[in-house]
């Protein structure tokens, strides 16, 4: 829960302070500053613990009745009117939490020609497919607190290059073939026309690479490989889908891993019909690809085989809602089971994990050594369950064990809305949304920032 989540250790933190503070009111500066942080960390589980006893599972703007909170601890009260009295407590909480938090950071948006970006969006489900992450960060920053426009106060520089809306006509799927030769024409533009790339040789300059194996930018996990993350992105801070815990060429490089997109609108559209407490009528359910005898394409098998063993073991077993087809309607099938299967398919990830959390399925993660998003925000273990795949022909009795013993844990941990609202990208950065999470990540590294290394630099010259 949120009470057991402590603020990382994070000198960073009091050196931004303390460097801030400077230009401040020095008599307010040493309260402000000792219960600051402890102030920050009551008011947010306040937030947190209240939008969780009144949202359910509307639309409604989480901090729109925090007011209504009974705080019967006096020190809570004190921290929270500190934070929240205001006559207008909903914008006055938000700027403070995130400036705190975010550590006030500042980044700058590259603003590129519409050739590596926006006319993409022509084609409608450039904003809306899986790999649209790389379009809704950059939308969600456009109007963020935390965007500058001036790049000398800038801790980071976000550069909006979307790669994987060339959908080819004959599958549907985006060809990202052109996706490496288009991030070194934006980063020669940037580079030649500011000075700010050739200042850090690109290590505060942020990336988006949102499709199969990430910042290698290829389909095939071989050829992926091969290639490797393309030498002039090699300093900076991808995000990416891609993310194993293992050494992997294709995370060879400073990474925040980020969830798939989903809308959403369509999550709550769902929701609307089917509420995460309602009937859950399917016991186990998945539907995607699963090949009665896959290929062995260069010596790998689609889902390593994992779908294909679920398909011959359980396709005859009832307790299972197992289908192949492609099927508009079928989050209304995760909202209405109880356990959805996310093997793995090429890559280790799924928008399946995003879709079985936000609609209150039990997801069932069958790709070793995935390594999952933001784990500092969703706490994993306690919400999911995770299957070896040289264990997926026993996920009967497995899923069995567990709806007899912790099934009803899982779900309530599951149904927290804070789990939901951090892997969903909002058109404007909302607290705690993926956006949002992904700004923490990105405050978490100030040291490799150049304003950054300057304050510390500050720091080390006063002591
Ligand atoms: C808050 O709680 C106290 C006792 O704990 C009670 O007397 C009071 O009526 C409550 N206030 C509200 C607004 O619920
Ligand atoms: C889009 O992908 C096709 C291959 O499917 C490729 O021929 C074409 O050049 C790509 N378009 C751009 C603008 O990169
Ligand atoms: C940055 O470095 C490159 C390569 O050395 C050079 O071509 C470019 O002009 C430099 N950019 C600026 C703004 O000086
Ligand atoms: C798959 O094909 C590769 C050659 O591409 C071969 O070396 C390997 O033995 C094959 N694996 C299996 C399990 O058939
Ligand atoms: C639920 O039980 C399973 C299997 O016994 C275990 O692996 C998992 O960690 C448990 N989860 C929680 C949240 O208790």
């Amino acid at each position: 829960m949120v009470e057991q989540k402590r603020p990382p250790k994070n000198r960073g933190f009091y050196v931004r302070m303390k460097f801030l503070h400077k230009h401040g009111r020095p008599q307010e500066k040493s309260c402000f500053h000792k219960y600051y942080k402890w102030v920050l960390w009551i008011s947010l589980t306040l937030y947190f613990f209240t939008s969780y006893l009144i949202s359910n599972n509307t639309h409604s703007k989480p901090t729109s009745s925090l007011t209504k909170t009974n705080v019967t601890n006096s020190k809570s009260a004190i921290a929270s009117r500190a934070l929240f009295e205001s006559t207008n407590p909903t914008a006055l909480q938000q700027v403070q939490i995130n400036q705190a938090l975010l550590k006030n950071l500042k980044i700058f948006i590259y603003d590129l020609p519409p050739k590596y970006n926006t006319d993409w969006l022509t084609n409608q489900r450039c904003s809306n497919h899986l790999f649209a992450s790389e379009v809704a960060i950059h939308r969600a920053l456009l109007t963020s607190d935390v965007r500058t426009f001036d790049p000398y106060e800038a801790d980071f520089f976000f550069v909006p290059v979307y790669v994987s809306c060339n959908f080819s006509t004959v599958n549907g799927f985006p060809a990202i073939g052109h996706a490496r030769s288009l991030l070194a024409s934006a980063v020669q533009r940037i580079s030649s026309e500011y000075t700010f790339w050739n200042r850090s040789r690109g290590f505060d300059h942020v990336f988006v690479a949102s499709h199969d194996f990430g910042a290698c930018f290829h389909t095939m996990e071989d050829v992926a490989i091969a290639d490797g993350v393309p030498e002039f992105l090699k300093n900076s801070i991808i995000l990416q889908t891609f993310g194993v815990k293992h050494k992997h060429p294709c995370q060879d490089v400073e990474n925040v891993v980020i969830p798939p997109y989903i809308s959403p609108d369509s999550i709550w559209t769902t929701l609307e019909k089917f509420p995460v407490d309602g009937r859950r009528e399917f016991w186990a359910f998945f539907r995607g690809k699963m090949e009665v005898h896959p290929k062995n394409i260069s010596g790998r098998f689609y889902s390593r085989r994992v779908r294909t063993m679920i398909l011959r073991k359980f396709s005859g077993d009832r307790r299972f809602y197992l289908q192949r087809q492609r099927f508009t309607g079928y989050q209304s099938e995760i909202a209405r089971s109880m356990f959805c299967l996310c093997p793995l398919g090429w890559a280790p990830w799924s928008p399946r994990l995003v879709e079985s959390v936000a609609l209150g399925c039990v997801p069932v993660i069958i790709a070793d050594g995935i390594r999952l998003p933001f784990p500092s925000a969703v706490d994993w273990a306690e919400i999911s369950l995770t299957v070896p795949e040289k264990d997926v022909d026993k996920l009967g009795k497995i899923l069995e064990h567990v709806a007899m013993t912790n099934l009803t844990t899982i779900q309530r941990n599951l149904w927290n809305p804070r789990t939901k609202r951090a892997l969903l990208f909002n058109n404007q950065v909302q607290l705690g949304d993926a956006t949002w999470q992904v700004l923490l990540a990105l405050a978490g590294k100030l040291d490799r920032s150049y304003r950054g290394s300057r304050v510390s630099r500050q720091l080390m010259s006063d002591t």
